[in-house]
């Protein structure tokens, strides 16, 4: 088969961008994918998927340092922004630990891509960027010109939902002043089997109903998309010439409760949350039809549980 190109992914041995990096890999493009401490055997599952011998080459970056960016980008046809920061509690210094890497390190990534001449540039923002808006009314499906309120989200100290809103719009305004094919994807909350050893904060949500066996637990919205289908949208996003602007990728809408419920039957021995409170807000509503128009497809809720529970099992996360 014909080599694709090359393309980098930033933060490659986070769990969403091991998927990317493994799909590409499979997909036969060259795969430029920077961490931040080549050493470190946390990215040692990178270099044991299938072709990366011959196709993925690792690149020591951080998203504060440009020149750092700029060798890893430099040669590349297109770029996969997937780092930033993606805390799991409320952050004690959110301008360091978040805003900075998000916003600074989006636009470094971007100022590199023009150095570059990239040809698209797939960004990872989140729907963080879209819903935290008390404007939009409740009854009213949420589509891509829905924006979270920055002015809300400072207010309510909504950190990550704040530096996301502003990564995601600067970068297409900067696509659009620099002329750079800026194409972002927001995804609800990421579930399914992980490939790297640590804990992300979107497994965590997963683990925490499997083990930590809580008194109580908030009984709320939660609105999924399997990772390895998140990867399959940042592929296609990459390789449609008529995606354009931003992309809400979300597969299922489902209760705490539900999703106990499901897991429950299947794997009764596990640690549930023995109570759920009741859920009093009004669930909102999100769409992905611009990103299934493009042919995006998303598996059942059943399957990702099912593959997620079993990689858990194998990388010792339920012990
Ligand atoms: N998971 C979700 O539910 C979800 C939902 C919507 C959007 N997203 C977005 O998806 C992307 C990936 O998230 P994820 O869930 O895969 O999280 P993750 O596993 O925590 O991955 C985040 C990656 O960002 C890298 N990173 C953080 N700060 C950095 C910095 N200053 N310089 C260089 N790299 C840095 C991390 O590198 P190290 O390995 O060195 O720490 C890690 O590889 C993020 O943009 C996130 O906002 C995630």
């Amino acid at each position: 088969m014909a080599m694709k190109g090359k393309v980098c992914v930033t933060g490659a041995g986070g769990f969403i961008a091991s998927w990317v990096v493994k799909l590409l890999l499979s997909r036969d493009y060259i795969v430029h994918g920077t961490v931040r401490e080549p050493s470190d055997a946390k990215y040692a599952h990178l270099t044991k998927f299938d072709k990366a011998n011959e196709n993925l080459q690792l690149f020591k970056a951080d998203l504060l340092d440009y020149q750092s960016l700029r060798t890893a980008i430099a040669g590349c046809d297109g770029v996969f922004h997937v780092a930033c920061p993606v805390p799991s509690t409320t952050s004690s210094n959110p301008e360091t630990e978040v805003i900075g890497p998000a916003v600074k390190g989006t636009h470094n990534v971007l100022e590199a891509c023009v150095e570059a001449k990239i040809k698209r540039v797939v960004v990872v923002s989140s729907v963080a960027a879209v819903f935290s808006n008390p404007s939009w009314p409740r009854s009213r499906v949420m589509d891509e010109s829905c924006w979270s309120d920055t002015e809300h989200c400072r207010a309510s100290k909504d950190w990550y939902f704040l530096a996301k809103t502003k990564a995601e719009s600067e970068a297409l305004e900067f696509g659009r002043r620099c002329g750079l094919d800026v194409v972002t994807i927001c995804p609800t909350l990421v579930i399914g089997p992980v490939l790297q050893p640590t804990v992300n904060a979107s497994t965590l949500v997963l683990l925490r109903i499997l083990k930590e066996g809580s008194e109580s637990m908030e009984n709320r919205q939660r609105m999924l998309v399997d990772v390895r289908d998140v990867a399959e949208a940042l592929i296609l996003l990459y390789e449609k010439r008529e995606a354009e602007g931003r992309y809400i990728c979300t597969a299922h809408s489902i209760e705490t409760r539900e999703l106990v419920d499901a897991l429950k039957s299947k794997y009764p021995d596990y640690s549930y949350p023995k109570k759920l409170s009741e859920w009093k807000a009004e669930p909102i509503s999100l769409s992905s039809e611009k990103l299934q128009r493009l042919g995006w497809k998303y598996r059942p809720l059943e399957e990702t549980l099912a593959d997620a529970v079993q990689s858990f099992k194998d990388a010792g996360m339920l012990e």
